[in-house]
């Protein structure tokens, strides 16, 4: 992978921000793979000043996950997240946007009715990629295959522990997930992965210098044509 050190978050954000703004120029249609959490945030906020005067109608966009059985109407749901922090700000049509179904009843199908709604749309051109402190992308905890697709998976207690900065406690963080596979994620045409913070150094070290192993999904990075990693230096501290 190509990786970038920047200065700041807000940096990453804006050099994300061009590259989308490119994109959506050159492809009206492009479809965005779309993550959550709080590291892709930057580029969300650099992208909607950016996007004013362009076309938005026809981009699409699919979020990487969503949680098992949470309420629909919690704020933390994904479905809500990408609402509030993607669609509205962007400006980009809802009914092209979107998000695993985590509700429990037709989860049994949801993982392959996300990939053939994938698979119709052509596609991620690019992917918008965080990491996990366990070396997860996407939902895709450690030991998870390289050829998985969207799937339901359990969270581990570090990912639980991680996000519960966004609940009120941590037993309200859901314990199941469905994600897209690492398998789909590589399917992307560009991935940007995206870490801040000395927290994510050793993932990122592991998944740009490491192994390639599914004890740390995110090396499956190495496997890919087109993946750009971009980080401050404090998430490089690890790189040799
Ligand atoms: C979110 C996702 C996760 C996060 C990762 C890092 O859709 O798929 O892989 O990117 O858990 O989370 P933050 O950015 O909150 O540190």
């Amino acid at each position: 992978a190509e990786v970038v050190i920047v200065s700041s978050a807000d940096d990453a954000g804006a050099l994300v921000a061009d590259e989308i703004v490119r994109l959506i120029s050159r492809t009206p249609d492009a479809v965005l793979g779309l993550a959550t959490g709080s590291t892709p945030l930057p580029v969300y906020r650099a992208l909607a000043p950016r996007l004013a005067g362009i076309d938005v109608s026809r981009v699409r966009g699919f979020a990487l996950d969503e949680y098992v059985g949470i309420d629909p109407g919690h704020p933390e749901s994904y479905r809500n997240v990408i609402a509030r922090e993607v669609i509205e700000p962007l400006g980009l049509d809802p009914a092209r946007v979107r998000v695993p179904d985590g509700s429990l009843e037709g989860i049994e199908h949801a993982g392959d009715d996300y990939e053939r709604a994938l698979h119709d749309a052509g596609g991620v051109d690019l992917q918008i990629l965080g990491i996990g402190t366990d070396g997860h992308i996407g939902f895709n905890e450690p030991g998870s295959s390289f050829a998985s697709l969207t799937r339901v998976k359990t969270l581990t207690e570090q990912t639980r522990d991680d996000n519960a900065r966004f609940f009120d406690t941590v037993d309200q963080v859901p314990r199941h997930c469905i994600t897209q596979g690492l398998g789909t994620i590589l399917r992307a045409r560009h991935l940007v992965l995206l870490a801040f913070g000395e927290g994510k150094a050793d993932a990122v070290a592991g998944a740009v210098e490491g192994p390639v192993t599914a004890s740390l999904p995110g090396s499956a990075i190495q496997l890919h044509p087109h993946a750009t990693v971009i980080v401050d230096e404090a998430a490089a501290r690890a790189l040799r």
